[in-house]
């Protein structure tokens, strides 16, 4: 099926699929008033005008922003169970680590998790998996860390690839083996490097891996431990500086990390070290809002000329939300970035460190995810709050209104 969508402010993106860095991070390649053809599920065309061919199906955008799909490229959207009781109490001011004491936390998520089926779970994402969709999301990484044993990670990782292949949108599973532990930390990463590694690497080859260095998760030197052997066979991405500078980012750099994710409690020295190297820094303000209201400091990180991702980072505990719009928003408020920047962090260089040449920008041969918001200026992505801005998905050429 053709698809010609005409009359549209068309946000290209398009210099390439490689990280923006610096002020190249806000060029949005913008055509103020163009069309794009859609063939088989992929864009053939893209300019002020465009030849039709007769019977394609025509979109008529009324001078609105057309862009590409979001990519959001740190999740763990893959859950059970709720958080819903710790957060009550957490808003009646009982401390963390009172709430973790009494099971709650990750652990609670855990216990939910092995409860339940693969099929369940794939449900639950799946739920979320639409949701997404409907709020502009074409393409989204989901980690596992909520097994905390080796058959319950591979269950997440086979319910995410499950989920994945009935959604219209793109999924990449990511392996998270440190996010949490059981019994004594030394234990559990030495059995996480000698079983649960060796079967994730067996199942899923390609596949990321992750860990969470923090007070009360994973330490730097289990961290460095696990990424030392996980690397020479899987990409690695790292979730460091969340609350706790620990000295994870040098180590990530040294380790040649995709990524590395959080950096709210990062010093400016480390931040400037991520910018210089081939590291992608993720930013997650959602879970600053949700959590202790510290961001962080990416318009700093990009001055420097870093490769800026920003994501949801959508969970149970910290985030939950799935909504790009959102995180945007937050970005541009809290973070020092400015609404072109949060964009292109949120599409080309999101799909860039993931892994995805042929998505995020808007040019001949990339695939066809595109949203048509509601509105003719993208700043207003940026300046709303709390709604949908999105009018019109098409995911892989189809059309979801
Ligand atoms: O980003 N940092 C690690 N993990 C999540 C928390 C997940 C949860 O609480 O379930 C985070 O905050």
């Amino acid at each position: 099926m053709m698809l010609h969508i005409r009359n549209a402010r068309i946000l290209t993106l398009g210099i390439g699929s490689r990280p923006r860095r610096g002020p190249e991070l806000g060029e949005l390649g913008i055509i103020p008033q163009g069309e794009v053809l859609v063939d088989g599920g992929r864009i053939v065309a893209v300019g002020p005008k465009v030849d039709v061919p007769a019977g394609a199906e025509v979109i008529e955008a009324q001078g609105r922003v057309l862009m590409p799909g979001f990519v959001d490229c740190h999740t763990h959207a893959c859950w059970a169970g709720d958080r819903l009781g710790e957060w009550e109490q957490k808003l009646r001011g009982v401390p963390h680590h009172k709430i973790v004491e009494g099971g709650g936390g990750i652990q609670s998520t855990v216990r939910a998790v092995r409860e339940v089926t693969k099929k369940q779970l794939a449900a639950n994402l799946k739920t979320r998996l639409e949701a997404m969709l409907r709020s502009g999301t074409t393409a989204v990484e989901i980690k596992s860390g909520y097994g905390l044993e080796t058959e319950a990670e591979l269950k997440m990782l086979r319910a995410i690839v499950r989920a994945g292949t009935e959604w219209q949108g793109s999924i990449v599973p990511t392996a998270l083996l440190g996010h949490a532990f059981e019994g004594d930390l030394d234990e559990y990463a030495r059995m996480v490097v000698k079983e649960m590694l060796p079967a994730v690497s067996k199942e899923f080859p390609d596949i990321a891996v992750d860990a969470w260095c923090e007070k009360g998760a994973w330490s730097l030197d289990a961290c460095v431990r696990f990424f030392s052997k996980a690397h020479k066979h899987h990409p690695i991405r790292v979730h460091a500086d969340q609350f706790t500078s620990m000295g994870m980012v040098p180590e990530a750099v040294k380790l040649f990390a995709r990524s590395v994710d959080h950096l709210e409690a990062s010093t400016k020295s480390d931040l400037e070290l991520l910018a210089k190297s081939p590291t992608f820094g993720v930013i997650l303000p959602c879970t600053a809002f949700q959590t202790n209201g510290r961001y962080a400091k990416a318009g700093f990180f990009v001055d420097a000329g870093g490769a800026l991702a920003l994501a949801t980072n959508c969970n149970p505990g910290t985030s939950p939300t799935h909504s790009m719009p959102f995180a945007i928003a937050l970005a541009v408020r809290f973070c020092g970035i400015t609404p072109a920047e949060a964009i292109a962090a949120a599409t080309v260089n999101a799909a860039t460190l993931l892994g995805f040449s042929d998505r995020g920008t808007i040019a001949p041969g990339q695939r066809a995810d595109l949203i048509l918001l509601c509105h003719k200026d993208e700043r207003l992505l940026a300046y709303e709050l709390g709604g949908n801005p999105v009018d019109l998905v098409v995911a892989g050429g189809s059309v979801i209104r």
